[in-house]
């Protein structure tokens, strides 16, 4: 069942409550715009009418919390395989949840999940992407860092044209997930945070280090400035380019 609307708070909470209710695995709601479009780490998604795509899509993975730790890796992929079909955009993935096209954000991803006795009953993936915009439309603090699809294609992309596509590829999903070592070599070769210099923000705290790589759940592995290792899982940290937002 696809729920449309034409303007929600976010899809993603209304999915939520859709899943509470009992919703089955492909229960997808769009909206044209959403009012409090939510991102990772309690920030905003800037979601004005018309301008993106603004999804999500329902799981019901019955399993225990450990085997989808590559969730976010999967739906990324997914995303870019979207992308591709609809306007045929390569774009990268800045890990753990940003589709990026020449170090601009085109849009991310935002996974939420529900348990029921230690067990993962449902999990909400959230997809925003940016599809008509051109630099003028974003607002001031956004305008550097942020792109769209038209401006990637050099074409006009617009939101309709990109849903059918993310909806197909969604329903790809438990097959990626279920393929683990191919999904995440598929994110690896999309992943333009490896091999970078970068910086991991936790709260106040900020440390250096370089992307090494990504392991087999997704998980992030550094090589501090002190030489040594660390592997950081996507709810802790917050990464920055340490010259720019890759
Ligand atoms: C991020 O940039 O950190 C993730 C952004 C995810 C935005 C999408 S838009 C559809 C869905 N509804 C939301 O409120 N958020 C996600």
């Amino acid at each position: 069942m696809i729920y449309r609307f034409e303007t929600l708070p976010s899809t993603n909470t209304y999915l939520k409550e859709l899943a509470a209710q009992g919703a089955p695995q492909g229960t997808a709601v769009l909206a044209r715009e959403q009012t409090g479009g939510r991102g990772r780490l309690g920030r905003s998604f800037h979601s004005p009418a018309g301008s993106g795509l603004y999804l999500s899509w329902l799981l019901r993975p019955d399993c225990p919390p450990e085997e989808l730790l590559h969730l976010t890796c999967a739906a990324a992929v997914a995303a870019t395989q979207a992308i591709e079909a609809a306007c045929g955009v390569t774009a990268g993935i800045k890990w753990t949840n940003d589709l990026v096209w020449e170090g601009r954000k085109l849009g991310g991803i935002l996974t939420e999940l529900g348990f029921a006795e230690g067990r993962v009953s449902w999990a909400v993936v959230g997809i925003g992407i940016n599809c008509t915009q051109s630099p003028e439309d974003f607002p001031p603090q956004l305008r550097d860092m942020a792109g769209s699809l038209t401006l990637a294609a050099g074409r006009k992309t617009t939101p309709e044209a990109l849903a059918g596509p993310l909806l197909e590829a969604l329903e790809g999903l438990p097959g990626l997930l279920n393929r683990r070592a191919e999904t995440l070599a598929r994110y690896r070769s999309r992943c333009v945070t490896l091999g970078r210099e970068i910086s991991l923000v936790r709260g106040d705290a900020v440390t250096h280090g370089t992307a090494l790589g990504v392991d087999d759940w997704g998980a992030l592995a550094v090589r501090r400035a002190d030489g040594t290792l660390e592997t950081v899982q996507s709810g802790e940290v917050s990464v920055r380019g340490m010259y720019g937002y890759i």
